[in-house]
């Protein structure tokens, strides 16, 4: 390669690595509203899968809170967590072993939670929806995925305190920080486990970050080959 043929390359990768860097760390069109997360509970949220002196997780304490206070009016079908009065029904026991498929999530089978596909769920809770509808003005939203939309500090600061938040919403709040020493505790635990429910364990992303950069390094080697390659084929056609 010549002077200039190292120049070309140098400004056709730069301005690649500056684009893409653009788009995925630093995106200056994204709006992004920051929401704190108190201090003394932020490390509760970054890791679920630690284990608390009850031998239990962060995110299975969390699990409970949310089937006690949340599971009255949301589902969260991704882990298998359907709406309270749906859940005692014996009905649905069998929805769940005929429709469903138990729920399998990093490596792990759990294997008394049951997904259910949407329509099926929305069609056997079609009356309890409706009366929550009636009551609150909208059927709440299934909250399976709403730690990737909307993060973790938008997720505490409106569970804490929704009218805050969202003026003008119909959840109430569940916790209040000033009658209840440990209401920023739970409310943490509840979005460290929508998180895990999001989120792959530490172990995991590991395995998925060691085969993306395998799979970067497969391409850079065979670019290299293929390059080599080249230069011998033209090298055997006359062309050097
Ligand atoms: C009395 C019923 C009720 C209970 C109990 C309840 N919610 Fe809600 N929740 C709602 C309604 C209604 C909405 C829709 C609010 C809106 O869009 O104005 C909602 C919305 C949400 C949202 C979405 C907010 C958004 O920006 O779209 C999240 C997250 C949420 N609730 C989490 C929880 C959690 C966690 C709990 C348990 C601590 C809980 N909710 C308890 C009724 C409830």
């Amino acid at each position: 390669m010549n002077a200039w043929g190292i120049i070309k390359t140098i400004i056709i990768g730069g301005s690649t690595l500056v684009f893409f860097f653009l788009l995925w760390f630093y995106n200056p069109f994204k709006h992004v509203e920051h929401y704190e997360v108190d201090e003394e509970v932020k490390q509760i949220i970054a890791n679920p899968w630690k284990k608390t002196e009850s031998g239990k997780t962060i995110a299975e304490e969390g699990r409970e809170l949310f089937i006690n206070f949340c599971s009255s009016c949301h589902s969260l079908r991704y882990d298998g967590i359907y709406l309270m009065s749906i859940q005692t029904n014996p009905k649905w026991k069998k929805i769940e072993k005929s429709a469903g498929r138990p729920v399998y999530r990093h490596g792990i089978l759990y294997k008394d939670r049951f997904f259910v596909p949407k329509d099926v769920y929305e069609a056997f809770a079609h009356d309890e929806l409706q009366q929550l509808k009636a009551s609150l003005g909208q059927v709440p939203p299934d909250v399976s995925t709403l730690y990737l939309a909307r993060g973790e500090g938008y997720l505490y600061q409106f569970i804490l305190y929704p009218g805050k938040v969202l003026p003008g919403t119909s959840m109430p709040p569940m916790f209040n920080p000033q009658a209840d020493p440990q209401a920023k505790e739970k409310v943490a635990k509840i979005v460290a486990y929508m998180k895990s429910v999001n989120t792959p364990p530490p172990k995991e992303q590991m395995k998925r970050n060691i085969m993306g950069i395998l799979i970067i390094v497969y391409f850079i080697v065979a670019g290299l080959l293929l390059w080599k390659y080249r230069e011998n084929l033209l090298k055997r056609l006359g062309y050097h």
